[in-house]
């Protein structure tokens, strides 16, 4: 490390990373190629669908909602109800709720053309700052500050950033301030990334084929893969459930679960109240002859896990229950989150 220097250096980082990127960057279907101009739909709902899901995982999810909603006015004229049901499996479903919401305010409010100003952005349902940021930056060109997980890795690193996650977000803010450009800061946010997702990974970082080793203060200091630190994660609470499975002529009972809350509006086999106790029947739709299955489902959502118990009945006197009979040859059409996919298909396996 040379004494005489303060590292890192901001205006050498954005030079080499950008450099990288040139060479480096990754094709990928939201992305514009060098000398195109980036589609604003593809840009935000690729940023929306990226958040806490993989890109292989939105890889083709991305292709098949484009082909069905490719622009704002189409998605804005959309069933919701659809548009739940072709996010199932994605989780964190107030995205997709959030995602028609804002279509239908660019269009109704914007003239059906995407704001660029990172502050009208944010006023847009589902918009937080991470996702403002980048659409702003890499949609339009906008010098913005772009922080999601890979980044916040790549500079905690860079400064040698030691407070622990999520206490040194703000600092951690502050330090990538200083290192993005003005010109290309959309290149930069998605270098960034890149750099984050394939070099600077969290464990076993590639140093020797990091464009940015020179000028890393944690490479200088010594073990790099130890930063961030991350605050000790409290123990998730385990919450009990019963799911239902109700039969009748082939078909199951779905109900469309309410709209606020977990899963909210999704379409879902019924279940009981989840709670810290242990499952039991008293919550099911119909008074029935329910047989409890040997297997359950178990399922961790971010604040919670939780093991669902599931009880079966059949036979044709359950016109009382309130819901939609859904073909069971046909449940892969119906949306369900993965949760209850889990469950159908445990049922359906007969081993549960
Ligand atoms: N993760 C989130 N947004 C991304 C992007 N634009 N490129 C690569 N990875 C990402």
């Amino acid at each position: 490390m040379d004494a005489t220097r303060s590292y890192p250096d901001a205006a050498a980082i954005s030079a080499l990373l950008l450099a990288w990127y040139d060479r480096h960057r990754r094709v990928l279907p939201w992305r514009a190629l060098p000398g195109e101009t980036a589609d604003p739909y593809r840009v935000w709902l690729s940023e929306v669908m990226l958040q806490q899901t993989t890109v292989a995982a939105v890889r083709p999810r991305f292709a098949a909602w484009v082909a069905r909603w490719p622009d704002f006015a189409s998605l804005a004229a959309a069933e919701e109800a659809e548009v739940m049901a072709a996010w199932a499996g994605l989780g964190y479903y107030a995205r997709a709720r959030n995602l028609v919401a804002a279509a239908k305010a660019v269009v109704a409010d914007h003239g059906g053309v995407f704001p660029q100003d990172e502050a009208v952005l944010r006023t847009l349902p589902g918009l937080g700052a991470y996702t403002a940021a980048a659409v702003a930056a890499i949609a339009f060109g906008r010098r913005a500050v772009v922080v999601d997980a890979n980044v916040e890795r790549v500079v905690a690193r860079l400064f040698a950033i030691r407070q622990p996650l999520p206490q040194a977000r703000v600092a951690i803010r502050a330090a990538a301030d200083t290192i993005t450009p003005d010109a290309r800061a959309g290149d930069f946010a998605q270098a960034m990334m890149d750099l984050g997702s394939a070099i600077c990974t969290p464990k076993k970082p590639s140093c020797l084929l990091c464009p940015l080793a020179a000028e890393c203060r944690a490479r200088h200091e010594g073990s790099p893969d130890a930063l961030p630190v991350k605050a000790a994660k409290k123990a998730k609470p385990q919450r009990h459930g019963t799911i239902f499975w109700l039969e009748r002529d082939g078909a199951v009972l779905l109900v469309t679960r309410p709209g606020k809350g977990l899963l909210g509006g999704m379409r879902a086999l019924p279940t009981g109240p989840w709670s810290d106790a242990p499952p039991g029947l008293a919550d099911a739709p119909v008074t029935a002859d329910w047989q409890m299955r040997n297997a359950t489902v178990a399922h961790g959502f971010t604040h919670f896990d939780i093991e669902l118990a599931l009880a079966v009945a059949g036979g044709q006197a359950h016109q009382a229950a309130e819901g939609e009979w859904w073909p069971i040859a046909e449940l892969d059409r119906a949306g369900l989150p993965t949760l209850f996919a889990k469950a159908a298909a445990a049922i359906m396996r007969k081993d549960g």
